[in-house]
Order: C-alpha cells, then structure tokens, then sequence
C-alpha cells in the first residue's frame, strides 16, 4: 500500500471531483483553495458546482473525516505525501494560457516544501502548454523550496479526462491513464497510487515524458472538438439534400469501428471550458513554433458559426424575428450542468437580440448563471411550458432529458404558432413533423 494522504490545490470541477473520488476509495483527501467563500461553502458541505450525486458524497466524507479543506497551502503539504495542481488555466486575449494561478500554487507548494523534511510528489492535472511543467512549474518549486526536483521532491504530469456533468463516473472508470514523469521514481510513486485507487479495474496507464502527458490532453480535446466540427459540416451539406438525416449517417459511420460512435452527434457546436480554450492554446502554442495548424483553424471556424443556423432556421418559417416571442430551452453548455460558459445558447441569444426578437429563456440548472449573462434583456421561464407559452418558435439548444419528454401536443397546446428548431436532434422528425412546423440541424427537407 503507497501513499494515502493527497492533496489538491484548486477546487473547481478537477479538484473537487477528483478529491471526492479518492475519499470513496478511502484515501483521505485535502482540498486547499485561495477563495475563502468557497472553502466556507464546501466546509458547510454545499458544492459550489452542478455535478449528479457530488452533493451526496461531499456531505458523507466530510462527516466520515476523509475529506476536508482549507486555505492553508502549508498545512495541506504537511498533511499530505502528494499534491495534485488542479487550478484553472484560462486563456489570455491572444489564445494562449495565463499561467498566473499555476505560478502561485507553484510557490506555495514550494514555500510549504522548505518546511517539509521527507520526500513529496507534485502533481500537475491543469492543462498547461508542453513545456509548461519542466520550464515553469519545477524552478518555481525549486526557488521556492531551495529542494532539488527529483531528489527532495517528485514531479509528474498527468492530463485529466472527466466530462463536466459526469465528472465522477469518468474519474472511477478511465479509458486510460497518463503519467508525464520528471523522473523513474516520481512516476513510479504515481503508478502506485492509481494501482492502489482502481485495484483490480486498473485501466491501460502510458508513462512518458512531461511534455508529451501535456500535449495529449490538448491533441485529445483538440480530435474531439474536430469529430463535433466534422459533423456538423456533414450536417450542413445535410440540410441541403432533401431526404438526408446527418443522424443516420452518423449513426452508419459510427458503427466502423475505425471512426466509434461517440462524439458524431451534430448539433450546435461545443461550448463549456475546455474544448474552446484547448483549441485556441494549441492553436497559439502551434504558431508561436511557427506551424500553422489550418485543420484546428477550420475546427473553430466552423463551430463559430454553427450556433447561428438555427437562427437561419428560425427566419425561414418567420422571415423577420422583429417583435416575435422566441422561446430557449436549454442555456448550459451541455445537460446535467449549470454551466453556461462558451455555451452556444449564449450566441444564438445575443443575435435574436440583435435581430429585434423577445427571447424567453428556460433551464433546468443554468438560470442563475444565464441571468448573470443576460440580465434584464430576456425573459426567464420557471418550466419548459412556462417558456413555450405563446411563442412564436421554440429553439431546443440543450439536450436535457426534460426536454426530450415534451410531445408535439405539448408544443402545439402553448405556443402562439407551432414552430420547433431542433438544435441538438432530441426529437423524432417523422413525428414531429407531421404535427408541427418542424426543423432541425442535419436535417434536409
Ligand atoms: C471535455 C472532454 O470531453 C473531457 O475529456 C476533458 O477532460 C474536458 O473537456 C477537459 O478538458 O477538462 P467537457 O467540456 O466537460 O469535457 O464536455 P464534453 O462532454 O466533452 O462536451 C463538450 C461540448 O461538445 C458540449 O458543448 C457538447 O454539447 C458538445 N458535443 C459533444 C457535441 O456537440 N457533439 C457531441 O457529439 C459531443
């Protein structure tokens, strides 16, 4: 049995997921974070995020005592034999990464580590440019500590794979495990844990180096952004040939083993924290090598202007959107989430605005950060039907399970006229189409 005690500096979606997942296995977890409201939140045992079932287990390790926080970094390293760096890494205005929270996490993990006499295992988990860990992250620590990488102190990195809205399934069951080492024994140390934390369901693990753990996670993201951009091109070349459905020609592509099934749903683009920044840092760590990477160009530019077709899709029933009630439902970036950024309700909003519309709005978790977003320009809805009511059209952008129980009666009873987009192609066009004016992404008439 290896270490037990591990920490985690940050305590957004990474950190507070993955912390609670160690507890499950009976690890004792440490979260530490700068922001003081939200450690007072999480100590009172509320989730400062939407995620299924994290409320649950927050509340019932925080009683059983494995899992606690503070804001304390020095303490956390004492407390703990490995810390894992969970903290944000947003984008700065030309694409590339802030490495402003890494650096600080980077010299308090090293500030603790000049008090601390036995060896310790840093672990990155933020996405960070290749490069990132072994040029910036370890002299920091090193400064910091007056320790030498290696010797005193271990250093790995090791990219995270979890999807918000499922964060703990896909922590307790990876496709795989990559372990970037700085040096034989830091990645041992880490094998060890994950061998410990899975047991007998331990999944495929690849040791390499530090910048190629780092440059998987963006090439992963950056393959599936690409899958989602593929089908919607597909899509649109869809919609113009009648009699197409881009859901049944994924369907067929996805059962060739070669391509999978995952990933090919057309729709409206992808939105969330990850896949657009992802892409615009690997698109600004590629031209500042001098290479530039035309198909991650294209991948962005078709998802910057697929959120706008269901508004085409919209003005073709309407012709003008001036005055008339369109109803949202769904404002998250995706369903079983309350997050809202880069989501693609966001712009396909703002331009009904901008075309003189009235929009109504519905979540059944995003209200509060959408309102935070749109303030006083929209409308917010309580229910779906609340939101349909008296519309002129309806625009699905969210695929929440809610949504996919409304029937065309349902549409047909609220609305003004019966007029449905479906941006994320939750419903049966045959069915629908028949009883409602009905249109979808993909889908050709
Ligand atoms: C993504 C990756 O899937 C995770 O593996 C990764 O760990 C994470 O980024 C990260 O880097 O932290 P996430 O952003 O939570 O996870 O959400 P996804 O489920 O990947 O969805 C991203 C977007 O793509 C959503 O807007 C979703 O609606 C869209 N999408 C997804 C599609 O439009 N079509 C699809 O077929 C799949």
């Amino acid at each position: 049995m290896g270490c037990k005690r591990i920490s985690f500096f940050g305590l957004g979606y990474v950190g507070l997921c993955t912390a609670l997942c160690f507890s499950s296995k009976n690890f004792t977890s440490i979260g530490v974070d700068i922001d003081q409201e939200k450690v007072r939140t999480i100590k009172e045992g509320s989730s400062p995020i939407y995620e299924p079932s994290l409320h649950t287990l927050l509340q019932e390790f925080l009683d059983r005592g494995t899992f606690h926080c503070s804001t304390n970094p020095c303490e956390a390293v004492m407390e703990s034999d490995i810390s894992f760096i969970t903290v944000g890494t947003p984008s700065l205005p030309d694409g590339s990464i802030d490495l402003a929270y890494i650096r600080q996490v980077a010299r308090d993990i090293g500030e603790a580590l000049k008090e601390k006499s036995s060896y310790h295992l840093v672990v990155v988990k933020s996405t960070v440019p290749p490069g990132t860990t072994e040029k910036t992250i370890k002299p920091i620590i090193e400064t910091h500590s007056g320790k030498q990488c290696g010797t005193d102190f271990g250093l790995c990195m090791n990219p995270e794979f979890l999807r918000e809205g499922s964060a703990l399934h896909d922590t307790l069951n990876p496709d795989r495990i990559v372990i970037g080492e700085h040096d034989k024994k830091s990645g041992d140390i880490l094998e060890t844990l994950y061998r410990d934390f899975y047991e007998e369901k331990i999944p495929s693990i690849i040791r390499t180096n530090l910048p190629t753990a780092e440059l998987i996670k963006y090439a992963s993201n950056a393959f599936l952004a690409a899958k989602i951009s593929f089908i919607n091109t597909i899509a649109n070349i869809c919609e113009k040939t009648p009699d197409v459905d881009v859901t049944t020609v994924a369907k067929a592509m996805g059962l060739d083993k070669r391509i999978s099934p995952h990933f090919l749903n057309a729709g409206l683009g992808y939105g969330g924290s990850c896949f657009p920044k992802d892409l615009k840092a690997l698109i600004a760590y590629s031209k500042k090598l001098g290479y530039t990477p035309e198909l991650l160009e294209a991948v962005e530019n078709v998802n910057k202007t697929q959120p706008y077709k269901v508004v085409q899709l919209c003005k073709n029933f309407l012709g003008s959107l001036k005055n008339k009630k369109i109803a949202i439902l769904g404002l998250a970036f995706k369903p079983n989430t309350d997050d809202i950024r880069e989501a693609r309700s966001i712009p396909i909003i703002n331009k009904l605005l901008k075309e003189g519309a009235n929009v109504t709005a519905y979540d059944p978790a995003a209200m509060r950060n959408a309102k935070s977003i749109f303030k006083n320009k929209i409308e917010y809805a309580s229910s779906a039907t609340e939101c349909i009511k008296n519309a002129d059209c309806g625009i699905l952008a969210t695929e929440w399970e809610e949504f996919k129980k409304l029937t065309p009666e349902d549409f047909i009873q609220n609305m003004k006229q019966p007029i449905l987009i479906d941006g994320r192609r939750i419903y049966n066009p045959e069915e629908f189409g028949k009883k409602l004016k009905f249109a979808a992404i993909g889908l050709g008439n």
